[in-house]
């Protein structure tokens, strides 16, 4: 089964239209990642001041994959010159291993 792969990034609430307005603006690069199922970006509605980027991925040696290669490249902002402020001011990766799914019937 496919695991999945959380990037929850803490964003205080005058910053989360920069956040999505990076994420609006990236670069659609994880689709092409072999290996890669979904994609998610997740705003918090209650209970919480983190954002989940959610990813789903065949294996971890996808993921990882990912990681080392293209991934450097997608979290590279805009354009050349300097990297923008981060809007985040913090961030912890969580792993899970899909253990039932299920579409609706
Ligand atoms: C220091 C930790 C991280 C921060 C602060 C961060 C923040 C961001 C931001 C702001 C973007 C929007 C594009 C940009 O402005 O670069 C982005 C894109 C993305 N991030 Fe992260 N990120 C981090 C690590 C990770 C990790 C560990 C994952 C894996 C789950 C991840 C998954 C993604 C994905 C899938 C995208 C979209 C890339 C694309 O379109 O190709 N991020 N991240």
């Amino acid at each position: 089964m496919s695991i999945v792969k959380i990037n929850a990034l803490t964003v205080p609430a005058e910053q989360r239209e920069v956040l999505e307005q990076r994420f609006s603006a990236r670069k659609g690069i994880v689709e092409t990642a072999d290996g890669f199922e979904w994609f998610e970006l997740l705003r918090p509605l209650e209970g919480t001041d983190q954002y989940l980027v959610y990813t789903r991925w065949r294996d971890e040696e996808a993921f990882q994959a990912w990681m080392n290669g293209s991934m450097k490249e997608a979290h590279q902002g805009g354009g050349s010159g300097e990297r923008p402020k981060p809007a985040a001011t913090g961030s912890e990766t969580w792993s899970f291993e899909v253990v039932q799914q299920a579409p609706p019937k």
